[in-house]
């Protein structure tokens, strides 16, 4: 047998550290891992797929970009949210916001390139930049765990290509204000980089208010990477979608086309029932995130553990000592640890509370004894 040989770009890549944890859990641990919503997909979505199987729409090709009617959905969900008029020709619907990601990445940089990553960040950026040969480099969070666009404009140098920026953001809860995303696409626009937007948690909000830097994009240096995963609990689906530019455009289809051709038929007609048909859902999750964020803040005031107020998406990243993790885990609680998502997360955990608040309340106390055996 011949040793197989890989490419370096792919040893660089570290199995995810997510994994290692769940692997480390006994059956029925209660898992505070999961990074995805614990609702059902909307009956209209699920209708709508069906219906598109049975009447045979769903069996061959679609164009490469997507069905018309889930692209011009797309234009729509801009529309109203954003205020922003795209093209449907502007919009490539993807295998859900991961490969849109490395859409944005692949037809953009390369060796010798530089792509800034907030650091702690979701675990794709640092992985995909790596697997097109550029660098990632981490940028800092602030105190409040927020995406500080002075350490991106410091970190900038003349290899820098792109910058990630993330809001609400995976591992953190954090959400950038107004003020930051103006200044996202601002600096963007002054360095001449681009700045890639990943707003899949967009409708999982408790304060304040999601803007997007593609509102303040003058320049053409905003891609927008998005998906239904987390803002309709369509995690399965698999279905996403990037906008910018048409040359950007053009050259991110490129690489759809080659690496998928097309998203999943019938996915896209799932997408498209979920984003036009009754968005009451999206309330009804926000609202119960918000009762389990509080509940998770009260637990960890009460036991001790610092924790910057999240304001969005499910999850709430406090400070923990030594040892604590382990512990968790020894009393049957999964939790991930902040390196996980970069060197700056040390010292930290990402705790999903996209879980039934009984289990949260018990995973809440198993956590206050595992803190008493650690300090
Ligand atoms: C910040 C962030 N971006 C993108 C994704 C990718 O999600 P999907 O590929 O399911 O759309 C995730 C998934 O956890 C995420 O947390």
């Amino acid at each position: 047998m011949s040793t197989p040989t890989f490419s370096d770009r792919i040893e660089r890549i570290p199995a995810s550290g997510i994994r290692e944890v769940f692997d480390a859990a006994g059956e029925d641990a209660i898992n505070l891992g999961l990074g995805q919503p614990d609702f059902p997909a909307p009956d209209h979505a699920r209708e709508a797929a069906v219906e598109a199987i049975r009447a045979g729409k769903a069996d061959g090709y679609t164009p490469n970009r997507g069905i018309s009617p889930l692209r011009e959905a797309i234009v729509d969900k801009h529309e109203r949210d954003q205020g922003v008029s795209i093209d449907p020709d502007d919009v490539i619907a993807t295998a859900g916001g991961s490969e849109a990601l490395h859409l944005a990445l692949e037809a953009h940089v390369g060796a010798g390139d530089e792509v800034l990553v907030p650091d702690p960040g979701f675990v794709s950026y640092a992985a995909l930049t790596t697997l097109t040969g550029a660098e990632p480099v981490s940028v800092p969070l602030r105190e409040d765990l927020t995406i500080d666009p002075a350490a991106i404009e410091e970190a900038i140098t003349e290899d820098t290509r792109a910058f990630i920026v993330n809001s609400p953001a995976n591992p953190t809860g954090a959400v950038s204000d107004p003020e930051d995303v103006a200044e996202f696409a601002r600096i963007a626009r002054e360095h001449d980089v681009l700045c890639i937007s990943d707003e899949v948690y967009e409708y999982t909000v408790f304060e304040g208010e999601h803007r997007s830097p593609m509102e303040f994009d003058a320049g053409g240096n905003v891609v927008v990477v998005h998906s239904v995963s987390k803002l309709y609990s369509m995690t399965g689906w698999r279905l996403g979608w990037v906008t910018a530019g048409s040359e950007r455009i053009d050259r991110m289809l490129r690489v759809h086309q080659y690496v998928q051709a097309c998203a999943s038929a019938p996915a896209q007609f799932a997408a498209e029932a979920a984003l036009t048909g009754d968005q009451s859902v999206v309330e009804e999750m926000t609202d119960s995130f918000e009762r389990r964020r509080d509940l998770v803040l009260d637990g960890f005031a009460e036991i001790g553990l610092e924790c910057a107020r999240p304001s969005g998406a499910f999850y709430a990243m406090p400070e923990v000592p030594e040892g604590f993790i382990d512990e968790c885990l020894d009393r049957g609680v999964v939790i991930v640890p902040g390196e996980a998502f970069g060197e700056h997360g040390e010292g930290y955990a990402r705790i999903s509370y996209a879980t039934d608040e009984s289990e949260l309340e018990e995973a809440i106390e198993r956590m206050s004894e595992a803190y008493d055996a650690v300090v």
